[in-house]
């Protein structure tokens, strides 16, 4: 079914297991060269998806919300980089300059993520949790393809809550990923979260720089259901410090580095204000005893040297 290098290069090895292996399987319409990941509705129409979430026409907001969270970066290969329905890609139709393999089933990522995600799969495996990349890099044209299936088969509204038009989908930036347990149960679905596979990757995500990109009930911020399977990297310190502060969502942590920023830039244009007024007195102090000393002078031009002395102390 797959013939172009492109998706070939994207398609996950079906032999993972049966049941992946059913993950992957298409609707006959739509068979053809359709793309794989997020693919959730494919095997488990949304009413009989595990959580109430995911129902159509229930809660399916299809952008973030009224607050417009703050881009700490928009360079798209900056593991900072904010996007999400308010901040697409820039370019839209970005794509890495260096993509990489990450477990030999044709997905990739850019290399650091693709380095933090093998390691996160051993450290699975090490604690007995066997994980496998379902979907990582995908094209402009390869999210296209995905959203438009999704909308044909449930309307734009609930394709929007699970599905990022393409330009604003971070597989865009070989950034993220969805994994999932290697047996392919729970595959691309919310009941993943219930598993020791998904339990292990909520907790233990961070540790290799990922989080939890739409986590459960944050819709109203991330702008999609949750989605317990999909991982962005953001680098070690970014996660662990939402771990630490609490902070579900990434675009939170924007908003907060953004005000950061902020913060500093007005402390050191402060500093830098205040060494400027102290420099400015201590010039004022230098000129006035120039002018004092050179008055003196000028008064006692005519004086002995020994009365000069005496007096010019
Ligand atoms: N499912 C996520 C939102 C994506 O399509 O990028
Ligand atoms: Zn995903």
């Amino acid at each position: 079914m797959m013939t172009t290098p492109d998706t070939l290069r994207r398609l996950p090895a079906v032999a993972t297991s049966i049941a992946l292996a059913a993950a992957f399987l298409l609707p006959a319409a739509t068979a053809q060269a359709s793309p794989v990941g997020d693919l959730q509705s494919t095997q488990a129409t949304p009413s009989s998806a595990a959580t109430a979430e995911a129902t159509p026409g229930k809660n399916s907001k299809s952008s973030t919300s009224d607050h417009q969270y703050a881009a700490y970066s928009t360079d798209p290969a900056s593991p900072l980089v904010l996007v999400n329905k308010d901040h697409p890609l820039q370019p839209r139709d970005y794509a890495p300059k260096d993509l990489v393999s990450v477990s030999g089933n044709g997905t990739e990522m850019v290399p650091r993520a693709a380095k933090a995600m093998k390691k996160l799969i051993a450290g699975g495996a090490r604690d007995g949790q066997r994980l496998t990349v379902i979907s990582a890099y995908r094209s402009y044209d390869h999210q296209l393809a995905l959203f438009q299936r999704y909308t044909r088969k449930y309307g734009k509204d609930y394709a929007a809550r699970i599905s990022a038009k393409p330009g604003t989908s971070e597989h865009q930036l070989g950034l993220s990923a969805d994994v999932g347990a290697a047996s392919g149960q729970c595959a691309l679905k919310a009941c993943l979260a219930d598993l020791p596979s998904g339990k292990w990757i909520a907790a233990h995500a961070a540790d290799y720089g990922f989080i939890v990109r739409y986590p459960q009930d944050e819709h109203e911020t991330t702008g999609y259901n949750f989605e317990p399977w999909h991982l962005r990297y953001v680098g070690t310190k970014a996660a662990q410090r939402m771990d630490q502060q609490d902070m579900a969502t990434f675009e939170e942590y924007s908003d907060h580095l953004v005000a950061d920023r902020k913060k500093q830039k007005s402390k050191t244009a402060k500093k830098e204000a205040a060494a400027e007024r102290q420099a400015a007195r201590e010039k004022a102090a230098r000129d006035a005893e120039w002018e004092r000393q050179e008055r003196r002078a000028e008064e006692t031009r005519w004086w002995p040297d020994w009365a000069r002395s005496a007096f010019t102390e």
